[in-house]
């Protein structure tokens, strides 16, 4: 359970979340609103890269906002990027590797992890695959899989699904639905894709100009009137 409450960022005179309080208790939690409303800058303060001016992010009893960024991982925090952080001459095994070695994982348990979390992934024949032969889709999962290794508690996916075509938003879905269960973390899932929210989210937030506008069961969220008028209203 994570406890958000009244986190406000400001860029400047940009306030990019606007005294944002949430319960997030539900496994699999969407986050959605129009270009610019502070998605990725609601990531960037849970994982510790925003310039967070006031509020609290809380996890049973301990304050996220007060760790720094790496003791945030360590406790289990994992994150994509919107812009797939992938290095070209790094394997897929390396990238993941990478993750654990941060995490201070045992040697001995490592190469088990990394196997267990690409199956998963339904792509461990691409273990040994360079970054730079990556196509899109590979490169997204390559970015899940450096998120579920080595024990996350909660898992933030900026937009997994863009660029993927319909037959790979089928895998990721799939994907997506199954983190909970197979490795115990709740899942926040930023998309722009409504058919995917609706489909993996039991309650969505929305976010507009920094302010969440609705926050529910995602049938009701995405049939709010503000919510609509928010996406169609300019
Ligand atoms: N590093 C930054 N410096 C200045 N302004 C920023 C910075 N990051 C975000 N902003 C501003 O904060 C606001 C929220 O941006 P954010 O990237 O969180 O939106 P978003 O909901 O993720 O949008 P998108 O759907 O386009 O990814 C925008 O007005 C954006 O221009
Ligand atoms: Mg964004």
């Amino acid at each position: 359970m994570i406890d958000v409450a009244n986190l406000t960022v400001k860029f400047g005179g940009v306030v990019a979340l606007d005294d944002v309080s949430v319960r997030l208790t539900d496994d699999v939690i969407g986050l959605i609103g129009p270009n610019g409303a502070g998605k990725t800058t609601l990531i960037n303060a849970f994982s510790g890269f925003a310039p967070v001016t006031g509020g609290r992010i809380r996890s049973n009893g301990r304050d996220l906002l007060s760790m720094p960024p790496h003791a945030r991982a360590r406790w289990g925090l994992a994150r994509s990027f919107q812009a797939v952080q992938i290095v070209p001459d790094l394997t897929v095994r390396d990238h993941l590797q990478a993750v654990l070695d941060g995490k201070g994982m045992p040697r001995s348990d490592r190469a088990a992890e990394i196997d267990r979390v690409l199956e998963f992934l339904e792509i461990a024949e691409l273990r040994q695959r360079e970054g730079r032969f990556l196509n899109q889709f590979q490169a997204r999962m390559a970015e899940i899989g450096k998120c579920l290794v080595g024990g996350p508690r909660m898992v933030l996916l900026d937009e997994p699904g863009g660029g993927l075509s319909e037959r790979e938003m089928v895998c990721l879905r799939r994907v997506i639905t199954r983190i909970h269960s197979e490795f115990g973390a709740q899942v926040l899932l930023v998309d722009h894709d409504v058919d995917l929210i609706r489909d993996v989210c039991s309650v969505t937030a929305v976010l507009d100009f920094g302010k969440l506008i609705a926050f529910g069961a995602t049938a009701d969220a995405l049939a709010n009137e503000v919510v609509k008028a928010a996406y169609f209203g300019r």
